[in-house]
């Protein structure tokens, strides 16, 4: 061989191995593993999608919704085939238990392979991020090959949305919903009864939503606005065939004004600031009234967690120093401050929902309130509090971390942005987020044993359009996916950015009003009409209140 020629080649071998390990796999989160595999797996029509296992169906058949959905190519579903084909199959492979999968691709074939239904969906979703990223050609997707090897960090990987403060409505939760799926995120937190609004229907108290689904944060006039139970009978069977398990927030005893509203008669009055902002703690009949609505509540969710709220109770209980029902309580149950009061009250709603077999979700206010361990997960909000966080872990409660800073998707992602929160200046760019949580927080004692995952909590008394959710939740719900889903080893930063500038092509893809950090000019703050009229509530001054008032 001549000499040139043999420079040749190993100039063309090089530059090949370092385009093929060079490469970044296209998939947020980032899976534990992935090679690329020097092959092109070419799927048509005459794909067919091989259901290896009975188990293994209703992913199939999802898979085949969602290749016609995004790519136009309708495939088939069999239980054999020839190749080049699209396999699922159960395995037994200890390193495929607890919804670990493996995805292998070739010329000949694509295999998804798990222990578990959820497991094959998950990798589903990993090649469906393939397939999304890559053009159609011919009618056909030629796919450059990987092999991966996967499995999640934590457990809970959440997105919460308040609908009191604005009601969005079915489209836009299953537009989430579809999204989550697709970044591997499985627990929705339904934020659905406060103080503005109450969203979800109550065969037994039918002024619930009637009365307490009046108005929203931005026009208190606004007609009842709300979920009837055949709607979210549809919302949770969408959820559950893309595995998000829905939590159901029913906040109490404060944020109660809505619900106060409708049956005035349970109320435990409230603050000057927050008017009527209690249930009554010191009458029984209020204990049978919100035991009675969780039992409805119970019947329409399935995945057995209820979320009692009890947060910021302080903001309107003044009322209870007054209130004789209270006060007869205190005297007969010795207790002695408006806090043991709470307490109270939260294990006696803690009991029904364990009477309901349910488990109880509540923010960490209730840290000290002497609720069982077992079957109690506290959300650690606070993130001005850090020994609320440690005293929860000390104390033994599974927890999920969602600090306001950085996973509260209603501040600012960028210093410019006028429209959500800001602390102090503090806002949360798309960099926090995908730095969360520390090693610092993940050292608390306990924490490697009861941190059970991290959660985007979405308020929206600043966000009223779609254009808005959309703006905060894109793309910092990729980062948030990451942190969630990706061995904290793995992550990098700046290997993220990669891949991210792929899905910016998604969002705008599927029209979405998406913010772009690489070009934070491209697409302005959306203003809705109320915004454009410069009549919206006064945010920043709505929180320094907040910011006084929190103890
Ligand atoms: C909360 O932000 N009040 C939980």
């Amino acid at each position: 061989m001549r000499f040139e020629a043999f420079i040749f080649i190993v100039l063309f071998l090089t530059a090949r191995i370092a385009t093929v390990y060079g490469k970044e796999v296209p998939i947020i989160p980032k899976p534990l593993v992935s090679t690329p595999v020097d092959e092109v797996f070419v799927l048509t029509r005459a794909t067919p999608i091989i259901i290896a296992d009975k188990e293994a169906e209703k992913t199939g058949y999802f898979l085949q919704k969602e290749l016609l959905k995004h790519t136009g190519i309708p495939v088939t579903i069999q239980d054999s085939g020839t190749e080049p084909a699209i396999v699922l199959s159960l395995s037994t492979d200890s390193d495929l238990a607890d919804k670990a999968y493996r995805l292998t691709m070739d010329a000949q074939q694509i295999h998804i392979m798990s222990s578990d239904d959820e497991g094959l969906f998950l990798g589903t979703m990993s090649l469906m991020q393939i397939i999304r990223q890559t053009d159609l050609k011919d009618s056909a997707l030629h796919l450059a090959c990987w092999h991966i090897e996967d499995k999640p960090h934590f457990e809970w990987r959440g997105v919460m949305l308040d609908e009191s403060r604005h009601f969005f409505g079915k489209e836009t939760v299953k537009r989430i919903l579809d999204w989550m799926a697709f970044y591997k995120l499985n627990r929705f937190h339904w934020h659905l009864t406060d103080q503005t609004g109450w969203r979800i229907e109550i065969k037994q108290y039918p002024k619930l939503t009637l009365v307490g689904g009046i108005g929203n944060h931005s026009n208190p006039l606004s007609t009842a606005a709300y979920y009837t139970q055949e709607d979210i009978t549809e919302i949770v069977a969408y959820a559950t065939e893309r595995h998000i398990e829905i939590i159901p927030e029913i906040d109490m005893p404060g944020h109660a004004t809505a619900a106060n509203m409708a049956y005035p008669e349970f109320s435990g009055g409230g603050s000057e600031r927050y008017p009527e902002f209690t249930f009554n703690p010191g009458k029984e009949a209020v204990y049978e009234y919100l035991t009675n609505i969780l039992r409805e509540v119970d019947a329409l969710f399935p995945f057995q967690k209820i979320h009692l709220g009890g947060d910021e109770v302080h903001f309107g209980n003044a009322n209870w120093k007054v209130d004789i029902s209270v006060q007869r309580l205190m005297r007969e149950q010795g207790l002695e401050t408006l806090k043991e009061v709470e307490n109270y009250f939260i294990r006696r709603m803690a009991d029904s929902v364990f009477s309901l077999n349910n488990e109880v979700m509540a923010w960490d206010e209730v840290v000290g309130a002497d609720l069982p361990t077992k079957g109690t997960t506290v959300l650690w909000w606070r993130h001005d509090k850090p020994e609320e966080l440690r005293k929860g872990l000390d104390r033994g409660f599974n927890t999920i971390l969602c600090p306001r800073i950085p996973l509260y998707f209603d501040f600012v992602q960028d210093s410019s942005h006028t429209i959500g929160r800001k602390w102090q200046k503090a806002f949360v760019p798309i960099e926090a987020v995908y730095g969360f949580p520390s090693k610092e927080l993940m050292d608390y004692p306990n924490a490697d044993k009861l941190v059970k995952g991290i959660q985007a909590n979405l308020w929206t008394e600043a966000l009223s359009a779609d254009e808005h959710i959309e703006y905060m939740l894109f793309p910092r719900i990729t980062a948030l996916a990451e942190s969630a889903w990706s061995d904290p080893k793995q992550k990098d930063y700046s290997k993220f950015t990669k891949r991210l500038a792929n899905h910016l092509v998604l969002f705008a893809r599927a029209g979405l009003y998406y913010f772009d950090p690489f070009d934070p000019k491209k697409f302005p703050e959306y203003l809705s009409p109320v915004q454009r009229n410069n009549i919206a509530p006064d945010f920043e001054e709505l929180m320094r209140q907040e910011q006084k008032s929190t103890d």
